[in-house]
């Protein structure tokens, strides 16, 4: 089975050409069978920033970092593997100041 993560980041809401035009994109190859579908709305959910914590503890031993270490560092992990567990990847996002949306960056 092929998975697909669909990665959108508007703040645009229904109004967003992005979001509009990645769903659409995203339910196409679905519709080509044999595939899940995962959505991460990075507006909904949006991810922090990167801060000392991740930095200090993904360099960190597991059993020395903090708590906020050590909540930053999973949260990275979890999206890293989210996104290395996907065969196809659909990212919707507007063109913002001649770059990606910060939500993406983010
Ligand atoms: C603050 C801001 C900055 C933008 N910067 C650019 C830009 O650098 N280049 C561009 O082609 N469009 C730019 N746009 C236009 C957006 O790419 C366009 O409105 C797009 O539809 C936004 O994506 P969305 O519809 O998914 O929200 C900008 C729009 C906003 C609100």
């Amino acid at each position: 089975m092929r998975k697909i993560l669909l990665i959108t980041s508007s703040p645009r809401g229904t109004e967003s050409l992005s979001t509009r035009f990645a769903t659409e994109i995203a339910h196409g190859l679905r519709a080509q069978g044999d595939t899940s579908l995962t959505v991460r709305d990075l507006v909904a959910n949006p991810p922090p920033h990167i801060t000392e914590d991740y930095i200090v503890g993904r360099a960190a031993s597991p059993d020395s970092r903090t708590t906020q270490q050590n909540v930053a560092v999973e949260l990275a992990r979890e999206l890293v593997d989210e996104l290395c567990a996907a065969d196809i990847i659909v990212l919707g996002s507007g063109m913002i100041n001649f770059g990606p949306s910060s939500q993406l960056k983010a």
